[in-house]
């Protein structure tokens, strides 16, 4: 009889019996996993508020402990000036949520990091201090969804294409911009300046704000 055959670690029967604990090992560690993400992922739990977030107000704070920016959920600022029950805010940004899908906006935009690289992450959109001050913001908004093709909204030379969004969807998208701001993505995108909210009343929109609508689009 040959050496090898005597060696319990080369034997075909333990390596079966390996190759099984392995798999079954790793299937258990999985399930745990999917359900640890399932937790995580899903609106109303700590990472990823409820929807009805949008009535508050959403900043982004450097956070020492953490060593990026985190969101911070701050006092009742109702979106549109409404507030809304968590099923209505549930189905105002899911409209939202739907309405980016039909229009496809991941094939210029990113999304939580996916999506193409044309234009600027909407992770944090509706924080960009280019919106002028928090009280012109979502109207800013409405307006520059439905109509950003005379717009240069933070002058990077690129212009958003008029998709024919309507006045609903328009709103109801920026109600989901507003929640999805408010999702714990351990700092994506980092470096980001969000808009001042302070209770001190801004005296005069930021220089980069939306040009307005008026500006001659004659042709
Ligand atoms: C064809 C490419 C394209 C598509 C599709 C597109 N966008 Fe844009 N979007 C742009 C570009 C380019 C800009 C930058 C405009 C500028 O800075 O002047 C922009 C800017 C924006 C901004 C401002 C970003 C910021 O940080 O303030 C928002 C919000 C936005 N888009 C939302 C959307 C939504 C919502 C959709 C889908 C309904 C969408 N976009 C689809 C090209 C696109």
């Amino acid at each position: 009889m040959s050496q090898t055959q005597t060696l319990w670690w080369a034997s075909e029967s333990f390596w079966r019996k390996m190759a099984i604990w392995v798999t079954a090992g790793s299937f258990v560690v999985l399930i745990f996993l999917t359900f640890d993400t399932v937790k995580q992922i899903t609106a109303g739990g700590k990472r990823v508020p409820a929807y009805s977030v949008i009535n508050h107000q959403i900043d982004y704070k450097f956070d020492e402990k953490r060593n990026f920016q985190v969101p911070v959920i701050g006092p009742e600022e109702p979106l549109f000036g409404k507030k809304l029950t968590e099923a209505e805010a549930e189905a105002l940004v899911s409209h939202g949520k739907l309405t980016t899908q039909a229009k496809n906006c991941m094939n210029c935009h990113t999304l939580l990091g996916n999506g193409s690289y044309y234009a600027p992450d909407l992770t944090k959109a509706w924080l960009d201090p280019a919106w002028g001050n928090k009280d012109v913001r979502e109207q800013q908004m409405v307006e520059f969804l439905m109509n950003p093709q005379d717009r240069l909204h933070n002058a990077q030379g690129r212009r958003m294409p008029n998709l024919k969004i309507t006045e609903a969807e328009a709103r109801a998208t920026v109600a989901f911009l507003k929640w999805m701001s408010s999702i714990d993505t351990n700092g994506f995108p980092a470096n980001f300046t969000p808009i001042d909210q302070s209770a001190a009343p801004a005296a005069a929109p930021a220089p980069a704000a939306v040009e307005p609508a008026a500006a001659p689009a004659q042709p």
